[in-house]
């Protein structure tokens, strides 16, 4: 994997792509060659077979602390809605079709806590801190904050969050269901490599099924959902992964996945 200045990236025997924002100066604040460094190598683990699934992740202190307010104070209305800002970037990431998992620790605020809900799955470290701030700076979220914390954990609670811009813990993240787990910080890395591990030995083509259709079903009603999964689902048997995992288990041996 090539040289970055704002990420590191590192790749594991296992089919896991972990990806590190390194900014620590501004506390990983979200600057566009962070963003486009961050699109560059979610591009190269689209198209890299020997990946499964991406981990992305800050440092203890900061997964990121939003959009970068110095590089966007003196935006004018005919540059931010001209080019669309934050649609460019949030949007690609949300297109990936592998799995990404984000494993925040420190603050994840504004930008950054819409990143993290941009992921597939979220694990959280126990010291972890949520928010979005925006109302302080004169704006709202931008990149789909207040959408998916009011889907995610309930409208009242988004709500508050949004016209406050108080902080919640990791624990709240967690006993609100927006995180899948809560780990001490030391553990919370290897925990989401793991798991990326884990989907990385499942075959591609069922794992993008299952993101596609859970993410699909969450823009359709419950009758659409289960019409458009079963449809998902049945392709499947036309793929050799299919057979292939079917006849292992009849066999009682181990798959070995062609990925199509
Ligand atoms: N943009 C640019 N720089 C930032 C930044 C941001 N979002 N967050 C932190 N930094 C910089 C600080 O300016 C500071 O730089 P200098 O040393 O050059 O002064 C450095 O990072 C360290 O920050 P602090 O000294 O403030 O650290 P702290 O530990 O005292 O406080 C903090 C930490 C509470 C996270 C505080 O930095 C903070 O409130 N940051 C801003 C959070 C925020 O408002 N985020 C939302 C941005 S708007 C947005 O994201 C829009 C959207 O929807 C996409």
């Amino acid at each position: 994997l090539r040289g970055y200045e704002f990420i590191k990236t590192s790749k594991s025997d296992k089919g896991a792509l972990l990806i590190e924002l390194n900014r620590p100066k501004a506390l990983n604040a979200l600057c566009t060659p962070l963003i486009i460094e961050l699109n560059q190598a979610l591009k190269e683990a689209e198209t890299d077979s020997s990946i499964g699934a991406t981990v992305i992740t800050g440092s203890e202190k900061a997964f990121a602390a939003g959009a970068d307010i110095k590089e966007m104070k003196d935006l004018s209305f005919s540059d931010a809605y001209g080019k669309d800002f934050i649609e460019n970037w949030s949007e690609q990431v949300y297109n990936v079709k592998k799995p990404i998992i984000a494993a925040v620790n420190g603050f994840a605020l504004g930008g950054g806590c819409e990143l993290a809900m941009m992921a597939d799955v979220l694990y959280v470290g126990e010291k972890a801190k949520f928010g979005q701030p925006e109302i302080k700076l004169g704006v709202i979220p931008g990149a789909g904050g207040s959408q998916r914390l009011a889907r995610a954990i309930g409208k009242a609670k988004a709500m508050e969050i949004c016209l406050t811009g108080d902080m919640f813990s990791a624990q709240q993240a967690y006993d609100w269901g927006l995180a899948a787990k809560i780990f001490p910080p030391e553990q919370l890395v290897s925990e989401a490599v793991k798991t990326a591990e884990k989907i990385a030995s499942y075959s591609k083509i069922a794992v993008k099924a299952v993101k596609e259709v859970i993410n699909e079903g969450y823009n359709l009603g419950l009758d659409q959902g289960i019409k458009y999964e079963r449809r998902v689902f049945h392709s499947l048997f036309g793929s050799h992964d299919q057979k292939e995992g079917m006849s292992a288990f009849a066999e009682k041996r181990e798959p070995k996945w062609k990925d199509e």
